[in-house]
């Protein structure tokens, strides 16, 4: 049996009907690959639409403000993957006047393009033998051969790449990475894969040795860090508060946010906030404060978990920069203020 062989066999069957595989456009295959690190299919379709609709070349992306990108993107995570996004825009439209480099590494060298999304655009865009190895990939190819070398050491990650290049069908390397993404969403899942539809079944090493849900392996992380934080929503008899924007780097840099005290453990005392100098320097003694909510919101981001209160001020006086409430859907926000929002304002 030859690998690739069976399995765009099986894709021309089976292939999703995706927007971006109508085209070889770069700009288009370059940000639906960038939307989908990460991301479901059925998750990024959407975003990728609104993409490209309001901006529909690469100009188009490089002459839009960072805010409105960002706003676009919300919901998507990950936000410095659309910093980067539009940071390279601008590079390709005005550095390299709108023309994408044609092959892998020059591709490799632009901002926010790693092995995956170069390998993804010079094979589908350019022809270019390279194999894509992601989280599908893995998947598969350790299943099948039964590799149980972790994917997430530097041994595993070089293992698997050199499988992949040498599994590759040279003559239509684009169709081959985008068939073993597809197999491995559709067919050989994390959970539940289709054992008894699957054209690989009888030499699968893993459905032979019932190894099938302990791979691929990965190795444990780090703990996932704990953090809390504390907004201050100003809500102001003239239905005003204040947002700022997160300049620092990390999580959500360019993000808007209420004001933040974040504190070593779970405040509930409103006493701590309001001794607190970020509390001083945007109220005085008349505002009063109230915990919003009784039990901490938690978001669950990849490496940390964010526990986190709303307290509400109640003020006339107040000394940040004051936003309308009726403009506050302008503004990018993290998930997690754009669900307090929605609760609290609208
Ligand atoms: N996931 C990310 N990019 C993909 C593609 N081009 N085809 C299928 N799944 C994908």
């Amino acid at each position: 049996m030859i690998f690739h062989k069976t399995l765009i066999h099986w894709y021309l069957q089976y292939k999703r009907d995706l927007p971006w595989r109508k085209t070889t456009n770069p700009y288009y295959v370059w940000l639906s690959e960038i939307m989908l690190q990460q991301t479901r299919v059925a998750q990024g379709l959407p975003y990728y639409l609104k993409f490209i609709e309001a901006f529909p070349t690469v100009h188009d992306l490089a002459n839009a403000n960072e805010s409105f990108v960002l706003k676009l993107w919300q919901g998507l995570g990950y936000y410095s993957r659309a910093r980067n996004l539009h940071y390279t825009a601008k590079y390709i439209s005005n550095d390299l006047k709108g023309i994408f480099p044609d092959n892998f590494s020059d591709l490799k060298k632009l901002k926010g393009v790693g092995d995956y999304t170069a390998s993804a655009i010079a094979s589908i865009c350019f022809n270019e033998s390279t194999a894509v190895v992601d989280g599908n990939v893995y998947r598969v190819l350790s299943r099948y051969f039964g590799i149980a070398t972790p994917i997430n050491i530097t041994k595993g990650i070089k293992e698997f790449k050199a499988l992949a290049q040498s599994l590759i069908d040279d003559k239509q390397p684009g169709m081959y990475n985008q068939a073993i993404m597809d197999f491995g969403a559709t067919l050989c899942k994390p959970q539940n894969p289709l054992c008894n539809e699957c054209p690989f079944a009888q030499s699968c090493l893993a459905l032979a040795n019932n190894t099938i849900s302990s791979l691929p392996v990965k190795e444990k992380k780090t703990k996932v860090k704990k953090r809390y934080f504390n907004y201050l929503v100003l809500k102001s008899p003239n239905n005003t508060t204040i947002l700022q924007e997160r300049t620092s780097r990390g999580i959500w840099q360019g993000l808007y946010q209420f004001p933040l005290i974040e504190t070593l453990k779970e405040v509930k005392d409103s006493k701590v906030i309001e001794d607190h100098s970020v509390f001083k320097s945007l109220f005085n003694k008349e505002a009063s404060l109230v915990l919003y909510n009784i039990e901490p919101v938690v978001h669950k981001l990849s490496h940390q978990h964010l526990y986190t209160n709303f307290w509400i001020v109640n003020t006339e006086n107040a000394s940040g920069q004051e936003v309308a409430v009726s403009d506050l859907e302008k503004y990018p926000v993290p998930v997690l203020i754009a669900n307090f929002l929605n609760q609290f304002f609208y």
